[in-house]
């Protein structure tokens, strides 16, 4: 498909192209939830494509103040009514709603934050989810300290060119922090491009340590194999029904 950039507007060549890979695999999650907080919306395209998609989501966008201008275009020209208006929210700074939303999306942000910032972001995230809530995170993502391609491990050299204090973050380091703000690990997608997203579960009881081992236990065997979560479980069930 021939990709004509809307020119009058912030474009990002990488929306356009990953949004689709995205809409599979959250589209299925979410379909029982209504209300979802985007942090760091970018242009906005994300947006206004799963929000037309998810006509069931009202979906909150949010950024640094420099993006709203451009995120307001895209919302504008899209004219739909199930996705607002940016508010300001920086992860780090307290300016957090005091809403609480039942799923939490993100994309190609935390290598763009520095690890403070990714800190900040699990210290407060919990605090807009409902029980239950999922945190979902679309980017890079290394593993056991190593890039998962060569061309991941340039960018990040690109990345902190431009800032030191960006790159691609590591998964165990994510989980760690996102375990200690109360999310349990739910999946780990492999996406195209050497991207994953991460699907975190905000439980009302805290699992035991001895719960979130076993848990990443069985996402490190998925990993190895290079399959979803889910498929690892279809494959145990497969083989003891056969
Ligand atoms: C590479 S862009 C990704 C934008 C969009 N989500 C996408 O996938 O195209 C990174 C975004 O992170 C935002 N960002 C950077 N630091 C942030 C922070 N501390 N808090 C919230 N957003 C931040 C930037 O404003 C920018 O919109």
């Amino acid at each position: 498909m021939q990709i004509q950039p809307p020119y009058n507007k912030p474009f990002s060549q990488s929306s356009e192209e990953n949004k689709d890979v995205i809409l599979k695999i959250i589209a299925p999650l979410l379909a029982d939830r209504q209300t979802l907080l985007e942090i760091a919306s970018g242009t906005g395209q994300h947006a206004v494509f799963f929000a037309e998609q998810m006509p069931q989501l009202t979906w909150q966008t949010s950024d640094l103040l420099e993006s709203h201008s451009g995120i307001k275009q895209w919302l504008n020209d899209a004219n739909l009514p199930n996705v607002l208006p940016p508010f300001q929210l920086n992860v780090s700074e307290d300016t957090w709603p005091n809403t609480r939303y039942d799923a939490v999306f993100s994309a190609n942000s935390f290598h763009i934050m520095g690890e403070h910032n990714v800190e900040d972001f699990f210290k407060n995230v919990s605090k807009v989810l409902n029980d239950n809530a999922l945190v979902l995170i679309y980017g890079p993502f290394n593993y056991n300290g190593q890039f998962t391609s060569d061309s991941n491990a340039n960018f990040d050299i690109w990345l902190k060119n431009r800032n030191p204090q960006s790159g691609i973050k590591d998964f165990e380091w994510c989980d760690a922090l996102a375990n200690k703000a109360g999310l349990t690990l739910l999946d780990d997608f492999e996406m195209p491009m050497n991207n994953r997203i991460l699907v975190w579960k905000k439980s009302k009881k805290r699992l035991p340590q001895r719960e979130i081992e076993k848990m990443n236990r069985i996402i490190n065997e998925a990993n190895k194999r290079g399959i979803s979560v889910s498929e690892l479980a279809d494959e145990v069930f497969r083989e003891m029904f056969e």
